[in-house]
């Protein structure tokens, strides 16, 4: 009987599609990625892995395990995996694209409202007993409505956010290598990113994780952003040197910014953006519905199937 070995405790009635052609080996701690010695030992003979965005799928792990057709990585984001170690592996690799972007599209939308309007702030000041009553300027954020919106990355998720700022009557800006076609009847505009960083209230970093992205929102970008300016991150955490973006905040270079990834996940009390004001920081749960992380694990159990059964993936990377 093949193998699969699933790396974190998923829904069993999905994990049961697997379990009549299949010896599957799950993974049964809810909130912590499987230790690295476990997940080498448990795959050496495993014939699919259906992985988390924590797992490293490198070429030490690949080299580990002769028999492995597929890893389905459930994320839309493959940065945790060497594409060309899986190549010269001859491993299929897939990810859960579409199923998610709605949802993650929420979210986005959900941070840049949270940020503008000090929602948070306004929150934890009233929970504590600090409301000391109505002031006209008390807790005074900005507004989205009619303001300019840039779009880091304008994929499936980055149109899906854009299509939601049509109620705000906002003023849509892209940067992506080429026009996208995903931006097509939006209304967005491709400018340069040093266009995007200058003329946006807020900025949206929607792009995959890649050599050419990472780090790219450093002191330099954003030294070009407006001293009113929100930024908010829902790709990766390393699309942003962290230390620059601390400072930026710190010393009112932007306004606010909002994440829901960061570089080293997860993150405790002691880091650095926490307790900054202005922050808002949430861990990482952009594609966190029930509905959502249903459909992106069938989707992950699909594609295992489909490979193992030696017929195409269904959402293959790479
Ligand atoms: C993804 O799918 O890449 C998301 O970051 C998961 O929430």
């Amino acid at each position: 009987m093949k193998k699969i070995v699933i790396t974190r405790n998923i829904n069993p009635d999905i994990v049961d599609k697997l379990r009549k052609d299949f010896e599957v080996s799950v993974w049964e701690e809810d909130q912590k990625p499987m230790p690295r010695e476990k997940f080498l030992e448990e795959t050496k003979d495993a014939h699919a892995v259906l992985s988390m965005l924590s797992d490293k799928v490198d070429e030490e792990f690949l080299s580990n395990a002769p028999e492995l057709k597929v890893v389905a990585n459930l994320a839309v984001g493959f940065d945790n995996i060497d594409l060309d170690a899986a190549r010269r592996h001859e491993v299929v690799i897939t990810n859960t694209p579409d199923v998610l972007t709605e949802t993650t599209a929420e979210l986005a939308f959900t941070l840049m409202l949270v940020s503008a309007r000090k929602v948070l702030a306004a929150n934890k000041e009233l929970m504590e007993g600090g409301w000391s009553g109505w002031s006209p300027y008390h807790m005074a954020g900005t507004d989205v409505f009619g303001k300019t919106v840039g779009i880091f990355g304008m994929g499936s998720i980055g149109a899906a956010f854009a299509r939601r700022l049509a109620g705000f009557r906002s003023n849509i800006l892209y940067h992506n290598r080429s026009e996208s076609g995903a931006a097509d009847d939006l209304g967005a505009k491709l400018v340069s990113f040093d266009e995007l960083l200058s003329e946006s209230d807020f900025v949206l970093c929607a792009a995959p994780l890649t050599e050419e992205t990472k780090h790219k929102f450093d002191a330099e970008a954003f030294g070009k952003m407006k001293d009113t300016a929100h930024f908010i991150n829902i790709g990766r955490g390393a699309h942003v040197v962290e230390d620059d973006l601390a400072e930026a905040v710190r010393t009112g270079v932007i306004a606010g910014a909002a994440l829901d990834v960061f570089e080293n996940e997860p993150i405790g009390a002691d880091h650095q953006f926490v307790g900054l004001d202005n922050m808002t920081l949430l861990p990482h749960i952009g594609s966190a519905s029930v509905a959502t992380r249903n459909n992106m694990m069938n989707l992950c159990v699909n594609n295992i199937m489909e490979v193992l059964n030696g017929g195409r993936p269904i959402t293959p990377v790479g």
